[in-house]
């Protein structure tokens, strides 16, 4: 039977791809389908939270009584996040944000020139960092896709951006990461939790990341 500890919390996930556009008809993005996201959205809502999915674009349906807010940006997506944060008891980040947008969006369409085009990029805000910072009563959990020494990095974002826990995808191996339906991570928590989890379908790891949430927020402090 599943447990009752999430019951009537507030959950905040991110799910998605950002685009940055250019100009209106060209726009800088990534891979991500929100698969990951909507999965633990989906999760989180049969637990009986009150969930609010803020999502990138994508064309999965919504998750029965999920609170779902449309952005397109990493800015949008950063100002929605901010706004539901102070009431939220727990922050799962796993959309595909944009590190770089470019300086300069035109308003109509760019002609085609002679020669090569540069397009000046600037980093875009960090959302998890500045949540980390912001930090009270919420329990924090990042992702991080990663090609190459999983851990050591996993522990590196962990601990730089005050979270409580981080869920760490090896993006290298075949079936992981994005768009894809299945996954292979590991959750690592800030009390020293380290679990690595086997290649499963989104929707098995999103079970077992809240059941392993779960654990780390009885265990200790919480
Ligand atoms: O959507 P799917 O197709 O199912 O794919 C799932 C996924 C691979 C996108 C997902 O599992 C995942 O790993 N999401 C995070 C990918 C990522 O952008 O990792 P990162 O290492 O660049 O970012 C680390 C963390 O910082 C993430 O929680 C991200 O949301 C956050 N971030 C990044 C940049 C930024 N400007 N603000 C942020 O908050």
């Amino acid at each position: 039977k599943d447990s009752t500890f999430f019951h009537g919390k507030e959950i905040l996930i991110t799910a998605g791809p950002t685009q940055e556009s250019i100009d209106p008809v060209r726009f800088f993005t990534n891979h991500s389908s929100g698969k990951m996201g909507y999965a633990l959205a989906e999760v989180a809502s049969k637990l009986g939270a009150n969930v609010t999915l803020v999502t990138g674009p994508t064309k999965l349906p919504t998750p029965p009584k999920v609170k779902r807010i449309e952005v397109k940006t990493a800015e949008e997506m950063y100002d929605q996040v901010l706004l539901h944060y102070d009431a939220c008891d727990i922050v799962v980040k796993s959309a595909a944000v944009a590190d770089y947008k470019p300086i300069k969006t035109f308003d109509q369409k760019m002609k085609k020139q002679d020669g090569n085009l540069v397009v000046e990029m600037e980093r875009t805000k960090d959302i998890l960092k500045t949540l980390g910072k912001k930090k009270k009563q919420q329990y924090l959990v990042g992702f991080a896709a990663e090609t190459n020494d999983v851990i050591r990095y996993g522990k590196e974002k962990l601990a730089k951006k005050n979270l409580d826990a981080i869920v760490v995808n090896d993006i290298s191996q075949e079936g992981a990461g994005f768009s894809v339906d299945t996954n292979i991570v590991t959750f690592l928590s800030a009390k020293g939790k380290e679990e690595i989890m086997p290649l499963l379908s989104k929707s098995e790891i999103a079970k077992k990341i809240f059941v392993l949430m779960e654990n780390d927020m009885k265990d200790g402090t919480l």
